[in-house]
């Protein structure tokens, strides 16, 4: 069988974090590219040199020209400014705008048959755009978020009530930003819904430290974090490449679904070779259901503002 080929495009902090981890995973074999001259080749054959010691055999090159990306089965674009402190996802809209624009023509034109997954911010504006610059059929066109989102719930919960992460299951839909839904009642631990063991005030509490999860980071770094979000990211990707047909919150085309149309938001989809094989429409309560079109409320203004 021919070797899957994952390409990265931005080979900053979290485009590298996801690369490095999708090498080790063995899903493939790696392409970084950026605009920075030395970033891209330096970072791989950093990564590379790495592979005696880990012991994975996918090759990691890095190259200037989107010509190297050629033929990928996924392409993750990473591209844009990160935030600085005090900026929200929305404020990097016009500027990165431009860039995922610019970088989604060049990976559709050499990998016409991929799978493209989105990271830059504005997340679900960046994934909209993205879909729509590329032609592609929105099943083949996923943004990350819920499954960065929700890692954040999970580990808030299991600093709670000190138990293992692995058994700890989390819900978080809506757009990935101030209005994101995380649902207490979708998130358990080894089955047991935590709303039977935690009290509602401290959900809430780490409700509200979830959608405040990445301004956290932000604040202390000065920039975006970036390796949650890059395992974020490897654990999608190696959703699609060994069609693992995951169950996660992503990004995903809406038409219809929880009375929300043609937009980009997280909502629980299956995940596989195919890119979002399903969307599922899950049972929410009234306040649920109007968070989650609350939220994408503020998505359709930012996509307003692209002109779609
Ligand atoms: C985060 O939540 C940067 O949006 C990213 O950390």
């Amino acid at each position: 069988m021919a070797r899957k080929k994952i390409s990265v495009i931005g080979a900053g902090n979290v485009g590298a974090t996801a690369a490095f981890l999708i090498a080790q995973k063995q899903l493939g074999d790696v392409v970084m590219v950026d605009i920075v001259d030395g970033l891209p080749q330096g970072k791989a054959l950093d990564m590379a040199e790495t592979s005696p010691v880990e012991l994975f055999d996918s090759n990691i090159t890095g190259s200037l020209d989107y010509e190297a990306t050629a033929a990928s089965d996924l392409v993750i674009i990473t591209s844009g400014s990160p935030r600085k402190p005090g900026m929200t996802r929305e404020d990097l809209l016009q500027t990165n705008a431009r860039i995922v624009g610019i970088v989604a023509e060049n990976v559709v034109k050499h990998s016409p048959d991929c799978i493209l997954m989105m990271l830059t911010n504005p997340l679900d504006i960046m994934t909209y755009h993205a879909w729509k610059i590329s032609g592609f059929p929105s099943h083949r066109v996923v943004g990350q978020a819920g499954v960065l989102d929700s890692a954040r719930f999970r580990y808030f919960i299991s600093l709670e009530l000190g138990v293992s992460v692995e058994d700890i299951n989390a819900l978080v839909m809506g757009g990935h930003g101030d209005t994101m839904v995380p649902l207490p009642r979708y998130t358990t631990v080894n089955g047991i819904p935590i709303t039977q063991l935690i009290a509602t005030a401290r959900i809430e509490e780490m409700v509200q430290r979830t959608r405040d999860g990445g301004a956290e980071i932000v604040n202390l770094l000065k920039t975006s974090g970036y390796y949650a979000a890059g395992a974020s990211l490897a654990q999608m990707a190696e959703a699609i490449i060994l069609d693992k047909k995951r169950l996660l919150a992503c990004s995903a085309h809406l038409t219809g679904q929880y009375g929300i149309d043609d937009l980009y938001i997280g909502v629980p989809i299956k995940l596989g070779a195919g890119g979002v094989e399903e969307i599922l429409e899950i049972e929410l309560t009234d306040d649920e259901l109007q968070a989650l079109q609350g939220s994408a409320q503020t998505y359709r203004e930012g996509i307003a503002l692209l002109g779609y």
